[in-house]
C-alpha cells in the first residue's frame, strides 16, 4: 500500500459525516475531494493553497464531484490557517492533512518551505479537536525535502507525549529519498 492510501486510510479511520477537516496542501485536489467525500454534505473542508493554479484545478474537480458547496478554498498559506478559520471551528478540527513538496506536473520551484511547514503544524495542533488526526507526507527527495522532512520528524518527536502520540510509517522499499509519513493524534 502506498503512504498516501495509508494517509488516507488513517483518515478514514477518526473521521466521521459532518466532521471538519483541513487539506493544507490542495494542489491538484485528489486529498481535498477525498476529505469532501469523507466529511459528507454536512461537513466542511478548508483547503489552502499558494498557488491559484491549484485552487482552479480543484475547484474544477470538486465541481465536477458535486462537492464543492461543502469546501472552502483559500489561495494562501497554511501558515494563516488560523485567520481564515472561522474561530468557532477553532478546536474542532478532526483532521488535518500535509501533502508536503511540489505540485506534479507543476512549478518544481514552488515548494513546501521547512520553517511555514512547521509554524502551520504548530497551528494545526491547535485547531484540531481532541482525539483529531494530522497526517504529513514528507519527500525527501527533492531539493529543500531532505530538511524539511528530517525537520518534520525531529518535530513529531518534541511533540508532547501527553497531549500527542505519533507514529513514523516508511516506504517498503527503504532508501534516504523514499517518502515518510508522519501519523500525529490527539489525545
Ligand atoms: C505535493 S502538492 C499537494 C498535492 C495535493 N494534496 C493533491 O492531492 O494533489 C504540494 C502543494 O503544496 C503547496 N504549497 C507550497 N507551500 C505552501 C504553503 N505555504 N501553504 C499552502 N500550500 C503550499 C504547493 O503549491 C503544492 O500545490
Amino acid at each position: 500500500m502506498s503512504l498516501l492510501k495509508l494517509a488516507h486510510q488513517h483518515i478514514q479511520d477518526s473521521l466521521r459525516t459532518g466532521d471538519i477537516a483541513i487539506d493544507a496542501t490542495v494542489g491538484n485536489g485528489h486529498d481535498t475531494l477525498f476529505l469532501a467525500e469523507y466529511v459528507g454534505e454536512n461537513g466542511r473542508v478548508y483547503g489552502f493553497d499558494i498557488q491559484q493554479a491549484a485552487i482552479i484545478a480543484t475547484t474544477e474537480k470538486l465541481q465536477h464531484s458535486g462537492c464543492l458547496d461543502r469546501v472552502t478554498l483559500i489561495q494562501a498559506s497554511h501558515t494563516d490557517m488560523a485567520a481564515h478559520i472561522p474561530v468557532h471551528h477553532h478546536g474542532c478540527i478532526n483532521a488535518c492533512l500535509f501533502n508536503l513538496g511540489y505540485l506534479p506536473k507543476g512549478d518544481k520551484r514552488i515548494i513546501t518551505q521547512t520553517r511555514s511547514t512547521l509554524s502551520a503544524l504548530n497551528t494545526a495542533c491547535q485547531l484540531l479537536a481532541p482525539r483529531g488526526i494530522i497526517t504529513i507526507l514528507a519527500y525527501p527527495g527533492h531539493a529543500g525535502g531532505d530538511d524539511e522532512t528530517a525537520s518534520v520528524q525531529h518535530w513529531g518527536e518534541q511533540l508532547d507525549a501527553q497531549h500527542f502520540s505519533v507514529d513514523t510509517f516508511f516506504s517498503a522499499i527503504p532508501s534516504s529519498s523514499a517518502p515518510r509519513l508522519l501519523v500525529v493524534h490527539k489525545r
